[in-house]
């Protein structure tokens, strides 16, 4: 029934990284890298690519066989796989990015998303348990509280309904990792909701590299931007909000990697006054070394929202040129606006986005300009 402690300094503390690989996954390494954690990555590749992991030893001035950034091609569903990482490596926390996270895409292949993100999740925690290891932050999205009742939106904020699989598959891990400290109260839980996570390491050596057309808005703006496509889409102008256009709170995936660096801290009981406040979050009995115990809910965002077109404007002063862009109809399932309070992670987790809008793109506008084809070789 233990569970591995927190209470140790990084540099004696092991994380693993599931989609270490990944765009959040590669910037949260960096952090972690920075902070002195050892880290361990486990990634399948099947959305990523290995050259991240060589640009986040770059960027953190490792050699390639250093042991504090290892790395296991695998997926998290492959329990015998899993087994042999915990084996050779004293993982004492875990922060999971790995699943699939298509909007659209989840809803043409339910199966593949219930399988992948929650299956997956149950052989993790399966695997995990085995060896004692029941710290987790787990990777969730705002998507959790589908159309919201109110914005800013707090973590108290109802859960709706997600309008599609993958956002599902969040809330219902939620829920399961939630039930796990329910059964055992030794586990120490996480839950971080992002809003939109847009930008890039300001190195320009990681970031975002969507496989085919972006769906999301950011890579689709910064492919338009050095020409790999020919005109950004709107999907509508005619929402309640000041310029019409969909409205979301974009935060810099460096200040969301800092948050789960803040996560861990948090877990071990070396900031924050304890009271895991607002509705969902548990307030479990800490351990005997001062870590913490039960289920932490926190909104990572900016607390500010901005347009597509906003966003438009801030790319053309990233780029230095006009980007074409054309009016279209309203995309199924969009809300109009959606931003975040951020109030909890601040005073709990001490954590506050520190990146505005015109820095998330001329970081991103320096990732896609000097690696215009992602990490393939150019
Ligand atoms: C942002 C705005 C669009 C593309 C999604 C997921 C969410 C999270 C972040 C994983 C909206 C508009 C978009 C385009 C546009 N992902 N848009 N033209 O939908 O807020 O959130 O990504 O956790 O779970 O739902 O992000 O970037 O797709 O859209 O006008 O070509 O840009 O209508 O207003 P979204 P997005």
């Amino acid at each position: 029934m233990a569970n591995k402690s927190l209470a140790k300094v990084p540099e004696s503390t092991c994380v693993l990284v599931t989609g270490g690989a990944g765009f959040i996954g590669s910037h949260t390494c960096v952090e972690l890298l920075n902070k002195g954690y050892r880290v361990v990555v486990v990634d399948d590749l099947s959305n990523s690519s290995k050259v991240a992991l060589d640009r986040v030893r770059q960027i953190t001035g490792l050699s390639a066989d250093d042991a504090r950034l290892a790395f296991y091609e695998c997926n998290i569903l492959d329990r015998e796989a899993l087994t042999r990482v915990f084996q050779e490596n004293e993982i004492d926390a875990i922060i999971h990015f790995a699943g699939f996270k298509a909007v659209g895409e989840s809803v043409q292949k339910p199966l593949e998303y219930y399988w992948n993100n929650v299956a997956g999740t149950l052989v993790l925690c399966s695997v995990a348990r085995e060896f004692d290891v029941k710290n987790i932050v787990f990777s969730s999205s705002a998507t959790v509280y589908g159309e919201p009742d109110f914005i800013p939106i707090t973590e108290s904020c109802p859960k709706h309904e997600a309008t599609n699989p993958y956002g599902e598959t969040k809330s219902m891990l939620e829920r399961v990792l939630t039930d796990l400290y329910k059964g055992d109260n030794e586990w120490n839980v996480v839950l971080l909701r992002y809003f939109n996570p847009i930008g890039a390491h300001e190195s320009g050596l990681i970031g975002e590299d969507p496989k085919g057309i972006p769906n999301n808005l950011l890579p689709y703006v910064a492919q338009v931007a050095v020409g790999k496509l020919a005109c950004v889409g709107v999907f509508g102008d005619d929402y309640p909000t000041p310029d019409g256009t969909g409205v979301r709170d974009y935060i810099h995936v460096v200040d969301l990697a800092r948050g789960h660096v803040a996560a861990l801290e948090w877990m071990g009981g070396k900031v924050g006054t304890g009271e895991a406040i607002g509705i969902g979050s548990i307030k479990g009995t800490p351990a005997e070394d001062g870590t913490r115990r039960g289920v932490g809910i926190f909104n990572l965002g900016t607390g500010k929202g901005s347009s597509v077109l906003d966003v438009i404007h801030a790319f053309e002063r990233a780029c230095g040129h006009e980007l074409a862009y054309e009016i279209k109809p309203r995309r199924a399932g969009d809300v109009a606006e959606n931003y975040a309070a951020c109030d909890k992670a601040r005073d709990e987790l001490g954590w506050v986005a520190e990146y505005d809008l015109d820095r998330m793109c001329a970081d991103s506008w320096r990732w896609q300009s000097t690696n215009p084809n992602g990490y393939a070789a150019s």
